[in-house]
């Protein structure tokens, strides 16, 4: 929890003062009328042990707690992110491991509504650890209470339920996937609706999928002991008729390859193939927080692509909810075979205005643009556009891919009318997104993978070791400003 404070307290175990150089030279801690302060700061200077650089953390023990000093580096290189770094880093430092109590505060520094924010989100999700499975209490950290120096304003608070719903994502991600099941994201999606007004479900299982032909996701589902689910979460927040936007997640809950079975090495994280499902029920509980006067589906497709006798088989031809028959040419390529369907049953039936959809979908994403930039596919510049100025607002960040009409002849099949891979090596993530293309009309329509950004096994930028929330606050933002 943060609490806000309009002036520096000194009341708590520990306080954490981010400075710039510049800031540290001019004697800017003066400010803070601290006067023990400011003598160990100035012991400190004169004794050339804190130049304020960046990443540098420093304590002083003052007056019965620790001070801890947080170099910010030169002022010019200060950034939204390298304050969100700068947070986090102090906090997982070894002098906050075992305080209950922390207050935050700059000095005067950019105090703008986007710099204030930066500082929530290097708490909130830069404190985010996943210790669940940890027995020992030595390597579990305890929940702290913070106080942030800044006024007490709506659009922090709710940068605040922001971070809640990248947070109920990431611990969607980083669970088993034996206990994250379809069945397990239905009652997680139900308890979260639960008593809310202005939200209605559509929930397709093994029989509705069937009798309505959405036969791709009953396809990539077979080899599996589960159910398959397509979860539709309508929110009314408008009394406009219609759907001013679809939200469709990719919830692959684990991808084994199927008979195009993944190696080692590449299995090991397979249960967060369900991440992009996750960040459609983080955006979904941030819309119940922020209650955007829009009509919003929330769309969750829902699989398991295992190995077994009952697999869907290379070679296979299966007929989708579209009606356009699709060769499975490796059964790997299961992402892009369940939004097929998700997408057409959803264009179909209800007509959204936009639609984004949101998966882990492609490795060679990844081999494309690396760990910190998702990647953005689209039929329609000004929507792109839109989610690269708000991916870059909000830090959740992502870069356009082309997508253009040569890569038809990539998915030419000689049995059916579509094939789900390229036997042409190159452009994985523009020929996916190509893919899906094929089953959405003229509509608005931006793909989000995030195959790169949504899980890292080592810690990144401000995010610690496990899934990182990829996409929720774009989305989340998109909603409430585009
Ligand atoms: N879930 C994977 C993509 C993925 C890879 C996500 C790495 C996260 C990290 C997807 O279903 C997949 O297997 N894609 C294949 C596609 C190929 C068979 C055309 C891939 O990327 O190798
Ligand atoms: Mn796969
Ligand atoms: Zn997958």
């Amino acid at each position: 929890m943060i609490s806000f404070n309009g002036s520096p307290k000194f009341d708590k175990d520990t306080t954490i003062i981010f400075i710039t150089e510049e800031q540290l030279k001019s004697g800017a801690i003066n400010e803070l009328k601290w006067p023990s302060l400011t003598d160990e700061v100035r012991g400190l200077t004169g004794a050339k042990q804190f130049f304020a650089k960046k990443g540098e953390v420093f304590p002083l023990s003052c007056e019965k707690q620790i001070i801890l000093l947080s170099g910010l580096g030169k002022e010019s290189e200060v950034t939204n992110t390298s304050l969100r770094v700068a947070v986090r880093e102090a906090l997982v430092s070894n002098y906050c491991k075992t305080v209950s109590s922390i207050e935050l505060l700059t000095l005067q520094h950019q105090q703008d509504d986007q710099s204030v924010i930066a500082l929530i989100e290097g708490v909130l999700i830069g404190a985010y650890v996943w210790d669940k499975y940890k027995t020992k209490e030595a390597d579990r950290i305890a929940k702290k209470d913070y106080f942030l120096v800044a006024p007490d304003k709506k659009i922090y608070r709710d940068a605040m339920s922001v971070c809640e719903g990248v947070n109920f994502t990431r611990d969607l991600v980083n669970d088993n996937a034996d206990l994250v099941t379809s069945a397990f994201i239905e009652k997680t999606v139900k308890d979260l609706c639960q008593g809310q007004k202005n939200i209605s479900f559509e929930i397709l299982g093994s029989d509705e999928l069937k009798s309505k032909g959405l036969n791709l996701i009953m396809a990539v589902n077979k080899g599996s002991d589960k159910e398959p689910r397509l979860i539709i979460v309508r929110y009314d927040g408008s009394t406009k008729k219609g759907y001013d936007l679809a939200v469709v997640g990719k919830g692959i809950t684990f991808d084994a390859g199927g008979l195009n079975l993944k190696p080692t090495g590449h299995i090991e994280t397979m249960r967060t193939d369900m991440a992009g499902t996750a960040a459609v029920t983080g955006v979904l509980k941030n819309c119940l927080a922020l209650k955007p006067k829009k009509n919003i589906l929330f769309v969750m497709a829902i699989a398991e692509n295992a190995i077994g006798s009952c697999s869907y088989k290379p070679g296979d031809v299966y007929q989708g909810y579209s009606g356009a028959t699709v060769e499975i040419a490796n059964t790997d390529a299961e992402g892009r075979l369940i939004l097929a369907d998700a997408l057409a049953y959803v264009n179909t039936n209800y007509k959204p205005k936009v639609i984004i959809d949101i998966a882990t979908l492609t490795g060679a994403c990844v081999i494309a643009l690396g760990n910190d930039y998702t990647g953005l596919l689209s039929n329609n510049q000004e929507l792109s556009k839109t989610l690269v100025e708000i991916a870059g607002k909000t830090d959740d960040r992502a870069w356009p891919l082309p997508l253009y009409t040569e890569l038809r002849g990539r998915l030419d099949s000689t049995v059916a009318d579509l094939k789900n891979i390229s036997s042409q090596k190159g452009g994985g993530a523009i020929v996916g997104a190509y893919f899906l293309q094929q089953f959405i009309d003229q509509t608005p329509w931006a793909h989000l993978d995030i195959a790169g950004t949504a899980f890292s096994e080592r810690s990144r930028m401000y995010f610690g070791p496990g899934a990182t929330g990829a996409g929720v606050r774009l989305i989340t933002e998109f909603i409430v400003t585009a």
